[in-house]
């Protein structure tokens, strides 16, 4: 029954459609706000098949937690939080600067992305290993106003047309967001839009349902995000209700990718599980006998310290070098040890992925027999031996897979924009910034200007058979409420996503 259905999800189709259109300015409301329906008047945007979706009240998905945004980026609860319409008439700018890419997108409310621009780091942060967030906050300042300009011409609107603007506020490193969120302030009270603030992890799981239709990707689903930054499996029953079944307890496996990947001497510019993939085809997986992770933990929980170790001590023995910096990659040297260490890195890795997300789905079904369907998201989703592995786990479990494209696995401003319009349906936003205010930020020391980011904002609570004890970074920093109710403490300046372990 489900073999259509899951060779359309897979292929994901996405629809891609760029417009033109003359809009007017619209009336504001005594509060600022501007009323969304008044959207109804302009003209549709592109042509052609545009996929119809509504998120209004009949579509709200179900289950929907009812959460209020609780991060207050503008001016309040937008229209005492009540549900919106959010059509073919809706036009949501997403900006995106937790991390390493300075990203903006528009998106129409019925699932049509209008464009997108998007500057990457990884030129900047290659060379460091890893992402420095005082260069990443610079790089977010010289970009932010250029990728936001170019995404809005790229939609051939206009910031005056646009219904709200959606900000990722959380989870990241606190001096990038700012510059997403500050840009996103500045345009909400200079346009008097709606602000939306976004959950990064959220808007990851989010997007697959602007790939493959709401219709398809219903509420519940399970997730599982895989990247250098996160490394989770949750239970999505509706925006803003998840619940973390697994998270990993020290490295996400991009980041094992990476690390591996430069102790073998490989480049590493944008990432190095590509490069890493691509060697380990010429290697035998057999050849080393890593363990495979958290073996005596029935849980869902990953854990890629320790096999990254063991291929760093198998790199130590039998290429030499020891850090990984002196080991230089001529093409040549070694290079079947390499391949064979590389290939039995990644067979053990995605070892440990496979054994997580099928215990995930029995625990999933448990409590959610009625699941529509997995959704697969982040860089690592990208690798052929992942896909290859979980298209069969999905196949067994008979549950369709999805798989955003690569470039909405990785961060961007589509998922951002799209999260906003998600958010925006159910009430989830803020009214526009004060522009009294925002024109007295103008005077002031930048660093001075109170900013409500999120650094540090879990999506959920842990699956109550999630392992308790190992929550360390709960222990060791401060961390805001999940995403129903964010009030905790908000932030945590200059340490670094990946360092400091947050998914
Ligand atoms: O989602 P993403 O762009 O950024 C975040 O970390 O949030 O993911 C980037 C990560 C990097 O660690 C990169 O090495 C990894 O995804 N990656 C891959 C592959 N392509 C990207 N890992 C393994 N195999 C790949 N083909
Ligand atoms: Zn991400």
């Amino acid at each position: 029954m489900y073999s259509t259905t899951r060779a359309m999800l897979t292929r994901c189709v996405v629809h891609v459609r760029r417009g033109v259109s003359a809009y007017g300015t619209f009336g504001r409301r005594r509060d600022g706000s501007r009323p969304l329906q008044q959207h109804a008047n302009k003209s549709a945007v592109g042509g052609g098949t545009a996929r119809t979706r509504t998120l209004s009240h009949a579509h709200a998905p179900k289950n929907t937690a009812d959460v209020s945004s609780g991060v207050f980026l503008g001016s309040g609860a937008l229209n005492a939080g009540a549900r919106v319409e959010v059509n073919a008439q809706t036009l949501v700018l997403g900006i995106e600067t937790s991390c390493d890419d300075t990203a903006a997108a528009v998106v129409r409310g019925d699932g049509v992305v209008l464009g997108e621009a998007i500057a990457s780091q990884a030129a900047i942060h290659g060379p460091w290993g890893g992402v420095v967030p005082n260069l990443a906050r610079a790089a977010h300042e010289e970009a932010i106003d250029a990728v936001v300009a170019a995404a809005l011409a790229e939609a051939g609107t206009t910031a005056e047309a646009l219904s709200a603007v959606a900000v990722t506020c959380g989870p990241g490193l606190s001096m990038c967001l700012r510059v997403g969120v500050r840009k996103a302030q500045k345009m909400s009270a200079q346009y008097c839009l709606p602000i939306v603030p976004v959950h990064h992890v959220e808007a990851h799981a989010l997007v697959a349902r602007l790939c493959a239709g709401t219709e398809a990707v219903t509420f519940p689903f399970l997730a599982l995000l895989v990247s250098g930054g996160h490394n989770m499996l949750i239970t999505a029953r509706g925006v803003g209700d998840y619940t973390i079944l697994g998270s990993t307890l020290d490295d996400a496996l991009g980041e094992a990718y990476d690390k591996t990947a430069r102790l073998l001497g490989l480049p590493v510019g944008g990432g190095g599980g590509p490069a890493l993939e691509k060697l380990a085809l010429e290697g035998d997986p057999t050849k080393y006998k890593f363990p495979v992770p958290l073996r005596q933990r029935k849980n869902c929980d990953f854990s890629y310290a320790g096999l990254k170790t063991a291929a760093r001590m198998a790199i130590d023995a039998d290429i030499g070098g020891g850090d990984g910096d002196d080991v230089e990659w001529d093409g040549l040297d070694k290079r079947q040890t390499r391949a064979d260490i590389a290939a039995s890195f990644q067979a053990k890795a995605v070892k440990h992925l496979e054994e997580r997300l099928k215990r995930a789905i029995v625990w999933a079904r448990e409590d959610t027999p009625d699941l529509s369907c997995i959704v697969v998201a982040g860089g690592v989703a990208a690798n052929a031996t992942v896909r290859s592995t979980l298209v069969k786990i999905a196949e067994d479990a008979d549950l369709p897979l999805v798989f955003p494209p690569p470039k909405w696995c990785t961060d961007n401003g589509v998922m951002v924009a799209w999260s906003g319009c998600e958010r925006l349906a159910l009430g989830l936003a803020e009214s526009a910034v004060d522009a009294d205010l925002e024109r007295k930020h103008e005077t002031m020391d930048p660093r001075d200007i109170h900013c409500n980011l999120l650094p540090r904002w879990p999506i959920g609570e842990k699956d109550s058979r999630a392992t308790r004890e190992n929550i360390k970074s709960a222990k060791t920093a401060r961390i805001a409420d999940p995403l129903r109710g964010a009030d905790g403490d908000r932030d945590i300046s200059g340490s670094s996503v990946r360092a400091a372990g947050i998914e």
